[in-house]
């Protein structure tokens, strides 16, 4: 059975472009049909300024926000990064087989380093290292495949590099993995600024529909989306960003065609009053689930020790016979167990 692996980062509040462009596609498609890793990889969320305390609550409220979305911890694994050692073991040994130039060609890197030093700052080292993590990520439960964003492709290329390079080196031992995008991807932007991505690190508010707005924070939202100059409701991403994206938003939403929908409306305002109200509807389930689950705490936790306890058994195994390969001699424990190799 394939093997899928993705992570979403406890660095912001998950918004509407995470669960239209990733998450639904997680619990409608992926959890079925192979054997699923859902990861709140909060390692990753130190590489940047992080307040402890945020960090702690986002990724209960990732988890929490996962199993919302429909994530049966039956079907799939959901846990979080920092309780399987396995993934910080194995990146120190896939930092002893990445280059320094293969982490400074990064463009993620190479973009925020270059933010970060115009405004006289310095970045942490793990920011330079974090592909390399991921790589561990993936590496150590032999996913096949990856979903994730045209953003992450790159990183996920460095991890088939390590893969296939480590097997060369020191013989057979990781599943090299690839990056796989959806057929129809929802690619949500920013409702402020419609050239960006609807990210969730940049805190801003007005442009971001969080998952857990409230209804009426989310029409205020979806109202106020900045249009364009034209008049006409047309689909045209590059003639009318703007447009474009509540038209997208809208037939996600509702499982219609964004320029079959451009035809049915003659003004802007009722364009965005339906999208309003079909983010309303689509959100409400999720919200409705969040709210049973945080009222049983102990339910989410159960889930997480179990997701952990199932993802170490899958990642010791790989992880053990890289350390046996790479030439780190074994424990006196694993010694016993592995006599005669
Ligand atoms: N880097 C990914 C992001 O920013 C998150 C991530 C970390 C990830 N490890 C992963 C995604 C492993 C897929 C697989 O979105």
């Amino acid at each position: 059975m394939t093997r899928v692996f993705s992570g979403v980062k406890p660095t912001g509040h998950l918004t509407l472009g995470n669960y239209l462009g990733a998450m639904r596609r997680w619990a409608d498609v992926d959890q079925h049909k192979a054997d699923a890793l859902f990861c709140i990889v909060d390692l990753h969320a130190l590489t940047v300024d992080h307040d402890p305390a945020r960090v702690r609550r986002l990724s209960r409220q990732g988890a929490t926000l996962l199993l919302a979305s429909g994530l049966d911890p039956e079907l799939c694994t959901v846990f979080v990064q920092s309780h399987v050692d396995e993934h910080a073991r194995l990146s120190y040994l896939l930092e002893c087989v990445a280059t320094d130039g293969e982490m400074r060609r990064m463009i993620q890197y190479k973009e925020k380093a270059a933010r970060e030093q115009a405004r006289g700052g310095s970045v942490r080292l793990s920011l330079l290292t974090y592909p390399v993590l991921m790589a561990a990520d993936i590496l150590a439960y032999g996913a096949d495949e990856v979903p994730v964003g045209d953003d992450q492709t790159q990183h996920v290329e460095l991890a088939r590099d390590l893969a296939v390079r480590f097997n060369q080196r020191y013989g057979h031992t990781f599943v090299v993995p690839r990056a796989t995008h959806p057929a129809v991807a929802t690619r949500v932007m920013n409702l402020q600024e419609p050239l960006s991505k609807m990210g969730k690190s940049d805190d801003s508010g007005p442009g971001i529909v969080y998952l857990l707005d409230e209804p009426d924070v989310v029409r205020k939202k979806v109202l106020r989306a900045v249009t364009d100059s034209g008049r006409e409701v047309a689909y045209d991403r590059e003639a009318q960003p703007g447009v474009a994206n509540l038209l997208e938003i809208l037939a996600a939403c509702t499982g219609g065609n964004p320029s079959d929908l451009s035809g049915v409306y003659e003004t802007y305002g009722s364009l965005k009053k339906d999208t309003a109200e079909a983010v309303v509807e689509v959100l409400r389930p999720v919200q409705e689930r969040h709210k049973e689950l945080c009222a049983d705490p102990g339910y989410v936790e159960g889930v997480l020790r179990d997701g952990a306890e199932r993802a170490r058994a899958m990642a010791r195994p790989t992880v053990d016979a890289a350390y046996r390969a790479i030439g780190l001699l074994p424990a006196v424990t694993d010694i016993a167990v592995s006599a005669g190799r």
